[in-house]
């Protein structure tokens, strides 16, 4: 199997997981149930569930072979991107980014309603954790789900991703420009944290050393800010066709990007530097990182 095939298969797998997680849609709080379904299955990449099951893989080695066993990360796959969905169900709010279309469709807010928008987001950010811990039905380790668990909150929390949110919405109406710190701050903790988490999570479900899980959070960062520089550079030079959601977002916002700071140039030097560090990392992990290398490196030059 080549690589794209198993990154079509992953997303495969991924679906799967969440079709099975996901509720049925009936009882008398029916539309958020919908509103929860449109946003979460309406595509995407799905990188963060591909980066948690490809780090379980990475450590579990041998026994990830082992069908059985991958079923105690599933639920992972789909609690990481239901969790990741509803953050960007809140970015696109009016109080927020205020984005009309999300992976190639109206934004949640836009077909549901205001109310509606930020309801199926409280929905995917709490049922993200009652589906997360159903991974304690599939492992009989529960300190090890425990702590699984525990990295999801803290990476999603505060400290995390909403912190990173909260700087970055700030910054918006900030006269001076972000010191290279604050900014920092932002994209490891509003995009770096998620991708963190999952390798972190994968890597911890399969098992892996304590250090191996602190290079895991490290690789995760490098990913992330890559991440996210890059997403910049698309909201100034792709089209909504392709992204499948507004460019030019960020100007319209007055946000203060890696890219208004450093510039084109340097933005996409360092998106490459920043992803070559990741993948040296990873070769030096001692684990099966070949597809994990490849990816990363897709990554750089993404259009969506
Ligand atoms: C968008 O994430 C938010 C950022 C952190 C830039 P993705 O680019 O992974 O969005 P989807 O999941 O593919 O739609
Ligand atoms: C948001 O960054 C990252 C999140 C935590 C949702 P952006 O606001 O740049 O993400 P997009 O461009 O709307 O996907
Ligand atoms: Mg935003
Ligand atoms: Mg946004
Ligand atoms: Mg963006």
């Amino acid at each position: 199997m080549n690589f794209k095939e198993r990154q079509e298969q992953d997303i495969a797998q991924i679906e799967a997981a969440l079709n099975r997680f996901l509720p049925e849609k009936n009882g008398f709080q029916k539309t958020v149930l919908e509103a929860m379904e449109y946003s979460v299955m309406a595509g995407g990449k799905r990188l963060r569930p591909m980066l948690l099951l490809e780090s379980y893989r990475m450590f579990a080695g041998k026994a990830a072979e082992d069908a059985e066993r991958e079923k105690a990360v599933e639920p992972f796959l789909a609690a990481m991107e239901m969790l990741h969905t509803y953050s960007l169900v809140h970015d696109d709010l009016p109080a927020m980014d205020d984005d009309d279309t999300r992976r190639g469709r109206r934004t949640t807010h836009v077909v549901y309603g205001e109310a509606m928008g930020i309801l199926a987001g409280d929905a995917l950010l709490n049922f993200a954790f009652e589906t997360a811990m159903k991974a304690a039905d599939f492992d009989s380790d529960a300190a090890r789900v425990l702590h699984a668990c525990r990295i999801f909150a803290d990476k999603a929390g505060i400290y995390g991703m909403i912190g990173g949110q909260v700087v970055d919405v700030e910054a918006e109406k900030k006269e001076r420009q972000l010191t290279d710190e604050e900014l920092h701050f932002v994209y490891e903790c509003k995009t770096s944290a998620l991708i963190e988490a999952s390798l972190m999570i994968g890597a911890v479900m399969a098992g892996a050393s304590q250090e191996q899980v602190a290079a895991c959070e490290k690789i995760g960062s490098l990913i992330g800010i890559a991440f996210q520089i890059q997403d910049d550079i698309l909201d100034l030079t792709s089209t909504t066709e392709v992204l499948g959601k507004p460019v030019g977002s960020d100007e319209k916002n007055h946000k203060q990007t890696y890219v208004s700071i450093h510039g084109m140039e340097q933005s996409g030097q360092d998106v490459r530097i920043l992803s070559e560090e990741a993948i040296s990392l990873l070769r030096g992990l001692d684990a099966e990182s070949e597809f994990v290398e490849w990816l990363i490196d897709q990554l750089i030059t993404r259009e969506k």
